[in-house]
């Protein structure tokens, strides 16, 4: 556990200086340690992101393009995520496969690397993140043990003593990843551009899967795959286990979809305080956050 600015506790799993989400009663630590020897499939499409940066959306919207169909996925994507599911759960997954995982690159199964299987990048920006992460920790509350307050909850998120480590270790790893692999098959997709015109991007990813598909059922994609559609369509999905974690029974991964909810958080010193740190921590990078639309 580690303690916010304000001393309360927020509690992980630390496997191999790496923090993880504690599942009580789960072997995480071999599953995710499996996870690099898991057998890739040529078809295989692997969705990685950041958490909280619309991994359910995302995933939701590429699971259709693959189907062919605007129709309601009967499944949550946490049974897909690489480093949860067990190597069998993984195998008998039928193909062709959407994984997901917040797994950097050299992290991901060897085997899904030297089968050259299609990534899909998905970034949000971190003000916007920060706020979705810490509504996170607070309402898993089986999960984190975590009931402090956002003041004192930005310095984690910036220190990346969070899971799955630093938002700007990852963001620039991949950006690095990018820059060292021209030829290998990535499509770098913002959450952003989603919100502002999810049909251009939807259509963006039908080519890079290779998928034909209508105008008429691209922009259906688009629009079942909203958020006031998710919200509705994906709660009974959730499964009894996350439903228990819930504070309050909400739906955890549906709050509210926004470019922008920062500014209803942020104070005044905490916004000119970050734009000082990201503008140190992204001084290399080429990567374009929006933090408005
Ligand atoms: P907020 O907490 O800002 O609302 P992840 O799926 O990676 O855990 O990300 C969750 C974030 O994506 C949450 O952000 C959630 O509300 C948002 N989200 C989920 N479905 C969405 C959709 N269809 N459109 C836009 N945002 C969505």
């Amino acid at each position: 556990t580690f303690p916010d600015a304000g001393g309360d506790m927020i509690r992980f799993l630390d496997v191999d200086g790496i923090l993880y989400p504690y599942v009580e009663g789960a072997d995480q630590a071999s599953a995710i340690r499996a996870s690099a020897d898991a057998i890739a499939r040529e078809d295989d499409i692997i969705l990685c992101n950041y958490p909280k940066s619309g991994t359910h959306w995302l995933w939701e919207v590429i699971c259709m393009i693959q189907r062919g169909s605007a129709t309601t996925i009967p499944d949550i994507k946490q049974n897909h995520m690489i480093e949860v599911i067990s190597a069998d759960d993984l195998a008998a997954i039928p193909s062709p496969r959407v994984l997901n995982t917040h797994f950097r690159f050299s992290q991901l199964p060897r085997d899904m690397i030297k089968k050259r299987c299609k990534i899909v990048l998905n970034l949000r920006n971190p003000k916007d993140l920060a706020i979705s992460f810490y509504n996170h920790h607070k309402n898993l509350l089986n999960l984190y043990r975590y009931d402090g307050k956002w003041e004192n909850y930005l310095s984690l998120f910036n220190s990346g003593k969070v899971d799955y480590g630093s938002f700007y270790d990852y963001v620039l790893d991949w950006e690095q990843t990018i820059h060292q692999n021209p030829n290998y098959p990535i499509h770098v997709i913002y959450y952003e551009d989603m919100k502002e015109n999810s049909g251009a991007e939807v259509r963006k990813l039908t080519k890079y899967m290779g998928v034909a598909l209508s105008d008429e059922l691209i922009h259906a994609i688009a629009e079942k795959c909203s958020f006031q559609n998710m919200v509705i369509d994906k709660v009974g999905f959730e499964n009894e286990v996350w439903r228990k974690m819930w504070r309050d029974e909400k739906p955890l991964f549906y709050r509210k979809g926004e470019v922008g909810d920062w500014k209803n958080w942020f104070t005044v010193a905490q916004n000119e305080e970050f734009d000082k740190m990201y503008a140190k921590r992204m001084s290399n990078s080429k990567l374009k956050f929006r933090f408005s639309l």
